[in-house]
């Protein structure tokens, strides 16, 4: 295994242990090339679900169980039982939104309730192995708790940079219970990544996702996803996109399995982003060669609240190699489907609703037929973000005086 660049015209590559966060030749993003993986699909599905009966931290873990994938050398992992997340039947959600057969895979049900432990269990465990004894990030609120949680199972001192105001007050304090050193940015996400990737140096172990180990953990939820269809792939996989990290993690997981032979068709991944922080859509539709940022993006969205996402070729790649595409959404809608979610018994945080909304878009649209099989990504858990259901809902006539503030 080794990291290479990932523009083709370049292809450098690096050990697969060496700190780079970017190509020392041509300065695009780096990732990961997974070794030659020596047993058949049909040995390594059977191993995989074998794991599921064991009491060895490696197999407990959602995402070791797939190892053969992962990076490897490592004598000690840093692991909170994360993944192993369940697909879930959606009933009034996909009757609102004009579906037969949908289906949510809820990443809010992991250790911190989102999705970023699925990458941290991967880039701390590196972090750990490199020695680090600082680890950072910049955060619209998840990436922090995560990074947080799995840096005091560490033993790592974690550094979180966030946008002051915000941070749902949720995210905000588990960063702080898990005893994060916080530092307030005055600006939008885009500015604190900036500041910390300006301030970091060999003293800070860097964590965002364009630290390639983030997305190796991230890419095992197609994993388990396609584990849980009986590796039938569906027509369509929902994401939302803030940074793209995830859809990009999602992307290369999918290539390596279909390289490997594990599917014989892949399914269409669609990037959602919010219509007030929507670079990639924007470009998506104006068939522009290169992403131009939004300089002050907006949305009550606030964990998709980029406007100057950088994985965003990684993305582009994801999507052209599925044939899937990218859209975006109102804060309106995705207020409306957030509550659709909560009816279901499932819930989400405002940017994971993001999906729903697509959904019930394109099947009015006519772009997604009825009898599509549908997974939808839901990102974070609904208490994520319990002001922004206050704030919204106790509007309400029938809500009013729930409130005993
Ligand atoms: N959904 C949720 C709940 C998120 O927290 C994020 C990103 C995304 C979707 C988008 O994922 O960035 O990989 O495209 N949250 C980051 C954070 C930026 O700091 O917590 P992405």
């Amino acid at each position: 295994m080794h990291l290479r660049c990932i523009n083709t015209d370049c292809a450098s590559t690096l050990d697969l242990h060496d700190r780079a966060l970017s190509c020392p030749v041509c300065g695009e993003l780096l990732e990961v090339v997974v070794g030659p993986i020596n047993v058949t699909p049909a040995e390594l599905k059977h191993a995989w679900l074998q794991r599921r009966c064991s009491f060895d931290l490696r197999d407990l873990s959602g995402v070791w169980r797939f190892r053969e994938f992962l990076p490897d050398g490592y004598s000690e992992i840093v692991t909170l039982g994360e993944g192993n997340n369940p697909l879930v039947e959606g009933r009034k959600t996909a009757r609102w939104a004009g579906l037969r057969n949908l289906r949510f895979k809820h990443l809010g049900w992991n250790p911190t309730a989102c999705f970023k432990d699925l990458g941290m269990t991967v880039g701390v465990t590196e972090a750990l192995f490199m020695g680090a004894r600082v680890v950072g990030c910049a955060s619209t609120g998840n990436t922090s708790g995560s990074l947080a949680a799995y840096a005091a199972r560490a033993g790592l001192r974690a550094r979180v940079y966030l946008p002051a105001g915000q941070v749902s007050m949720n995210k905000l304090a588990q960063a702080i219970d898990f005893g994060a050193e916080i530092v307030h940015v005055d600006g939008s996400f885009d500015f604190a990544l900036e500041q910390i990737l300006h301030e970091a140096n060999h003293n800070l172990y860097f964590l965002n996702s364009i630290n390639p180990f983030r997305l190796e953990g991230q890419k095992t939820v197609m994993f388990e996803l396609l584990e849980q269809l009986g590796w039938q792939a569906p027509d369509y996989i929902i994401v939302p996109g803030g940074n793209l990290g995830n859809c990009s993690a999602f992307g290369k997981g999918l290539a390596e399995l279909h390289a490997a032979g594990f599917l014989s068709r892949l399914p269409r991944l669609v990037i959602v982003q919010a219509a007030g922080a929507n670079p990639l859509a924007r470009m998506w539709h104006t068939g522009a060669a290169q992403l131009e940022p939004v300089a002050s993006p907006e949305t009550e969205a606030t964990a998709i609240r980029i406007g100057n996402p950088r994985s965003w070729k990684k993305a582009l790649r994801a999507v052209r190699d599925t044939n899937g595409f990218v859209m975006d959404v109102t804060d309106e809608e995705i207020a409306e489907a957030k509550v659709m979610i909560g009816r279901d018994g499932i819930g989400c945080e405002p940017a994971s609703a993001t999906t729903l909304a697509a959904l019930r878009k394109l099947t009015e649209q006519r772009q997604i037929d009825r009898d599509a099989t549908v997974v939808a990504i839901l990102t974070g858990h609904a208490l994520k973000d319990t002001d922004y259901i206050l704030k919204s809902r106790l509007r309400e006539p029938a809500l009013q005086g729930a409130c005993c503030a």
